[in-house]
């Protein structure tokens, strides 16, 4: 049977994307946010997500369709049917890795930026003021999930709860930012008179904002709701 938009709309999101990481795509699109909210039903996070409601469910059955006939080749793997080794490894390798990477790298565009075009764009003390907090919030939980949770989690540690729960929170935070962000920024719009690295520090944030959307759900959705 083919499954539609229908079929799906009283489960969670997280859950959700989970069973078919092919509409991965389609809620990036629309923003609708599937880790941090991610355990409202679908319906609920389409109506308080996006006003475009009935091009989404279009968007979201022909996505569905698409991957009923033409089944999901390995860059589609189903994160759920790995083991919680191989999905803390992928955390760490994917993910974190990128993070290392990409947070100092933004940080410094953006000090940049601030001082060529801040004064013409003020909101980019906002930007800049904003970034400098969640670059320095990820970096220590980061190292919580990496020296506390993870390996806890491997030893089957009980009493995690609450360490999961500040990790929780924390995530609402970066998510909170990473809205903020977006808002700002009009969705990482360059403006006419921005230059190469006004260009390069946008395309970087939104894709920062896209891998923080995977690694988040993959932390909530799946790894976390093992426990
Ligand atoms: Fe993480
Ligand atoms: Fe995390």
């Amino acid at each position: 049977m083919q499954v539609t938009y229908q079929h799906l709309s009283q489960k969670s999101i997280g859950q959700v994307v989970t069973e078919h990481p092919e509409l991965v795509k389609v809620f990036m699109e629309y923003e609708i946010d599937f880790c941090c909210g991610g355990d409202r039903s679908l319906e609920e996070a389409v109506r308080r997500d996006t006003d475009e409601i009935e091009a989404l469910k279009e968007a979201v059955t022909v996505a569905l369709a698409h991957a009923f006939q033409v089944p999901m080749n390995g860059r589609n793997i189903k994160l759920s049917s790995l083991s919680d080794a191989e999905l803390i490894d992928k955390i760490i390798n994917t993910h974190h890795a990128y993070l290392r990477g990409v947070l100092p790298e933004v940080s410094t565009l953006l000090f940049k930026l601030l001082n060529v075009h801040g004064t013409a764009h003020p909101e980019l003390f906002e930007v800049h003021h904003i970034f400098g907090g969640l670059k320095t919030e990820l970096e220590s939980h980061m190292i919580k999930e990496e020296k506390q949770l993870f390996p806890a989690l491997l030893n089957k540690q009980d009493g995690l709860a609450d360490l999961i729960g500040v990790l929780e929170a924390e995530h609402d935070g970066a998510g909170d930012a990473l809205h903020k962000l977006t808002e700002i920024t009009d969705h990482f719009k360059v403006p006419k008179d921005g230059c190469k690295t006004y260009e390069l520090a946008y395309a970087k944030l939104k894709e920062l904002v896209a891998d923080m959307y995977m690694h988040v759900h993959t932390e909530n959705n799946i790894l976390f709701k093992r426990v």
